[in-house]
């Protein structure tokens, strides 16, 4: 990667201020590659003085604005980002780029919980946003933070949802949108989207990892504003689905929070709030947030449990959970941070206990994409290793849609998702597979399905 960093225009307000997570070091403003000029690690934001600040410092005050937001006409405060602004850095509301993202609702998943042993299990389900993945809530604020820089070009290298959320930002902001995508590596639905929303899509023979280098390279040679999770607004905006979710329990912090880990960018954001919410009084406690990633990319559990967090060795990584198959997590110092500060656990889930909990939830009528699922296999191993206790209340946050990746649940329902895999025929998935029958039209074969449906049921 090149050295030279040319400085953005983006400053941080006065109660703001950006710090390099390893050195210390507080720059006045970002890198194009939002690395830090001194030792080039990540940046993150940090509030001065905010914690005697009179607004913020009112919890009760606060919390009663930002509930009062929910019934106001201000687009921004129809927004479940930027309803909770006095917890995000300054960006001026001409440059807000909204398409009333967050609001997102909580689920109990009530089959699920008495399937595991648990009395309380609820998901939070961010597919529920604009663009049907969490990335809309770090992407409204990122995308705003380039459209005040008075950037012409954004970008991400991306698994798909990224691109999905930036392609739609850009649009909206009158920006133009750069994605790099893995060759073949990423669903229909999201490439799909990308399209849609007009962005300028460039499918590399190569990686998640392979498409992250180029673009790092790329943002020190152009002027294009890069919009992966390194960029701290993206964080900054992401925290907002645990503001939010500590809202709906009516302040009442859950046991533990379960987030699927791929690039760490989200676990980082969530883990954040939850300290700064601790710290400003706005909770009294610190739910446990654990991290669950695919076995086939579990660079991060294999840099905890083989390392004890130490070292991150990169790694080629697999998995039909595409959303997460990543190599190179460039957030992993945040989210080790999390783990150490909120006492969570990391784990990692096969393929086939991925399918099975999609599957589960789906069976609850809640859906969600591949890489969510990995938060129910993972709280079924928490349990098993008494992590997560009976009497304990557990949220699961679900990261995509379920209409995200339709071929992976079409494949899972007809038994295919497996087949040519060597021990796909014992699988122990048959109980839920739906696949669907091809009938004459004709009434007595559909009674006699239904009456088969009712003898089995
Ligand atoms: N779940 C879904 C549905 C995702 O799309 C991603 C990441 C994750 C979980 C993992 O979140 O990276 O913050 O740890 N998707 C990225 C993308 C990388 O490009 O869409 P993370």
């Amino acid at each position: 990667m090149s050295t030279t960093r040319t400085s953005t225009t983006q400053t941080t307000a006065a109660a703001t201020r950006l710090r390099c997570i390893a050195c210390g070091a507080t720059p006045d403003s970002a890198a194009q590659d939002f690395r830090c000029t001194t030792c080039g690690d990540l940046l993150e934001f940090f509030f001065p003085g905010w914690i005697s600040a009179p607004l913020i410092s009112d919890t009760a005050a606060l919390k009663a604005l930002w509930l009062q937001r929910r019934t106001s006409r201000e687009e921004l405060d129809q927004s479940g980002v930027w309803r909770f602004r006095e917890l995000l850095p300054h960006i001026s509301a001409e440059h807000a780029i909204s398409l009333r993202e967050g609001n997102t609702p909580l689920y109990h998943l009530a089959r699920c919980a008495r399937a595991i042993g648990i009395e309380n299990l609820r998901a939070k389900h961010q597919g529920m946003n604009p663009t049907a993945s969490f990335k809309d809530t770090g992407m409204t604020f990122a995308a705003s933070s380039a459209h005040q820089g008075g950037f012409k070009w954004v970008a991400c290298a991306s698994t798909g949802n990224t691109s999905a959320s930036m392609a739609a930002y850009a649009a909206r902001g009158n920006m133009h949108g750069l994605v790099l995508i893995p060759d073949g590596k990423i669903s229909w639905g999201k490439l799909s989207q990308a399209l849609d929303y007009g962005a300028l899509t460039c499918q590399l023979r190569t990686d998640f990892d392979g498409c992250v280098r180029i673009l790092n390279e790329l943002v020190l040679q152009k002027p294009v504003y890069l919009l992966n999770s390194v960029n701290p607004y993206r964080i900054e905006g992401q925290k907002t689905a645990a503001i939010e979710l500590m809202e709906q329990l009516g302040w009442e912090p859950p046991d533990h929070i379960i987030v699927p880990g791929g690039n760490l960018g989200n676990s980082s954001a969530i883990g954040k709030a939850l300290v700064e919410m601790r710290e400003l009084k706005l909770i009294s406690r610190l739910p446990k947030l654990s991290i669950i990633q695919a076995q086939g990319a579990n660079p991060f559990y294999r840099s905890v449990r083989e390392f004890g967090g130490k070292k991150l060795e990169p790694m080629t990584a697999d998995t039909l959970a595409t959303a997460i198959r990543i190599g190179n997590p460039a957030s992993w110092k945040k989210a080790l941070r999390v783990l150490e500060a909120t006492g969570g656990e990391v784990e990692q889930v096969s393929e086939i206990e991925i399918a099975i909990a999609k599957a589960e939830i789906g069976a609850d009528g809640i859906g969600c994409e591949p890489a969510s699922a990995v938060t129910l296999a993972g709280l079924k191993k928490l349990r098993r290793s008494g992590f997560v206790k009976t009497s304990e209340s557990v949220v699961l946050i679900l990261t995509g849609h379920q209409l995200k990746d339709p071929d992976f649940t079409i494949d899972f329902h007809r038994g295919e998702l497996f087949s040519g895999t060597p021990g796909a025929e014992t699988v122990p998935a048959k109980h839920l597979q739906r696949a669907p029958i091809v009938l004459d039209a004709d009434l007595g074969a559909v009674i006699a399905a239904l009456d088969a449906a009712e003898r089995n049921s």
